[in-house]
């Protein structure tokens, strides 16, 4: 992936985790893909008082896609961090230097639908416009459930 369409999409994941509905966890999420006309489809999380029915920022973005007739994915960012950096749960991950949003194994189960058809996609975890990961879906989710 281009390093232009890397640092667009990350600044479009920043600028969706602005929308991010959660009150309850208050970590918020922004997600940001693109597919191959160009076009750009984003998400952020959105939580419920019904815990259960929050849905991730990055199938936010997928169901985006899909619903405009896209089912091909090339490369997603993924920006995610509290709201105040204080009132991360876990002191570890909040100091090592791995606490980049990954994407949760139902995402990533998600975002693997789509492969057996397609070429591998990019998966790029961001801390900011100069601190990011770029990975490929297949390290992250290999063996992915099929039928
Ligand atoms: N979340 C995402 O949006 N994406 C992930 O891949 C993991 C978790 C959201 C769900 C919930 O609103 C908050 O982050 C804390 O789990």
């Amino acid at each position: 992936m281009k390093k232009e369409v890397i640092e667009l999409l990350i600044k479009e994941a920043i600028k969706a985790r602005d929308m991010a509905y959660a009150p309850y966890s208050k970590y918020l999420v922004g997600a940001a893909l693109v597919v191959p006309s160009g076009n750009i489809y984003t998400g952020c999380n959105v939580e419920n008082a019904s815990f259960g029915l929050t849905v991730c920022a990055e199938r936010v973005a997928v169901f985006n896609a899909i619903s405009e007739g896209h089912r091909h994915i090339d490369a997603i960012a993924i920006y995610g961090a509290p709201i105040h950096p204080e009132y991360s749960n876990s002191i570890e991950h909040k100091n090592s230097d791995d606490n980049y949003a990954y994407p949760c194994g139902a995402c990533r189960q998600v975002l693997s639908e789509f492969l057996p058809e397609n070429k591998d996609m990019d998966v790029i975890v961001v801390r900011s416009l100069d601190d990011y990961r770029v990975y490929k879906l297949s390290e992250l989710m290999p063996h992915m459930f099929l039928i």
